[in-house]
């Protein structure tokens, strides 16, 4: 049973994650910063395989606090990530550190805490999750994002170079993820992303999940992006 580290695991994305490993076995640490009670709804579905913890990857020291109370690590995915929309010319720069800090600084504190126990694992991964956006444009208003993911697919492949062999560091680049939000009429973001996607459609989240497994256990592969867009990027 292999012991895995996922960062903002109590929405969306990270809850798939969570859900995959708990799925396969494995013994899941899942990290909440704000929603305490998305993370305990998740221990209730999933029982004693899923273990809830805070930690702020804004705060040095919620991060160390986090690290001090684990012994052992095989897998890391940094899921964590906030996101924000403006144009660049009327970006407030609290925006940009905000995304800059969560998305890059936040993934470089908790890989730095992370390394020794992964070292000691002997089989130790980090997934770090990117976007589509590191790649494309987006749908305009995102720079500073696109531009903090395009941080993590550089990070990815640095990192992998200088932890070898003993870490595999990958990445996982996703494209617009199915949300309610976006079933709503006034959003025509998913029909945007629908029209341009080879498949016609939005990607699910435990497809998402099913990747970062994979990769978390591809031994063989290291320092790549794999990017799971229902080919919106060929569109
Ligand atoms: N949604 C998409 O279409 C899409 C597409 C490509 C990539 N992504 C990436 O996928 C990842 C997950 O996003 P999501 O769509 O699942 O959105 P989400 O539900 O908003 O998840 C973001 C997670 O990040 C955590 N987080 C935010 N600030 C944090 C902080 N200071 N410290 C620790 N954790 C923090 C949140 O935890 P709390 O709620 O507990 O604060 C939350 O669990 C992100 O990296 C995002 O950029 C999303």
């Amino acid at each position: 049973m292999k012991t895995i580290l996922v960062t903002g695991g109590a929405s969306n994305l990270g809850s798939a994650l969570c859900r995959a490993f708990v799925k396969r076995g494995d013994r899941v640490i899942c990290t909440y910063s704000h929603n305490r009670f998305g993370a305990e709804n998740l221990q209730s579905e999933l029982g004693d395989h899923l273990v809830i913890a805070e930690m702020d990857v804004l705060s040095q020291e919620s991060v160390t606090n986090l690290f001090q109370s684990l012994s052992s690590l095989d897998v890391l995915v940094n899921n964590s990530g906030v996101f924000t929309v403006a144009e660049q010319e009327k970006l407030p720069v609290e925006d940009w550190d905000k995304v800059f800090d969560t998305n890059v600084k936040g993934m470089f504190l908790v890989t730095q805490k992370a390394i020794p126990l992964l070292r000691k694992s002997g089989e130790g991964a980090i997934i770090n999750i990117a976007s589509i956006n590191a790649f494309h444009p987006g749908f305009g208003g995102t720079a500073h994002y696109d531009a903090s993911k395009g941080a993590v697919v550089s990070y990815t492949k640095s990192l992998a170079a200088e932890l070898g062999p003993y870490i595999r560091v990958n990445a996982v680049a996703p494209g617009l993820l199915d949300a309610p939000s976006l079933h709503d009429d006034t959003n025509p973001i998913k029909t945007v992303f629908e029209n341009r996607a080879s498949l016609k459609r939005l990607v699910q989240a435990h497809e998402v999940a099913d990747c970062v497994l994979f990769l978390s256990s591809a031994t063989a592969i290291t320092a790549e992006t794999v990017v799971v867009d229902c080919g919106y990027s060929v569109g």
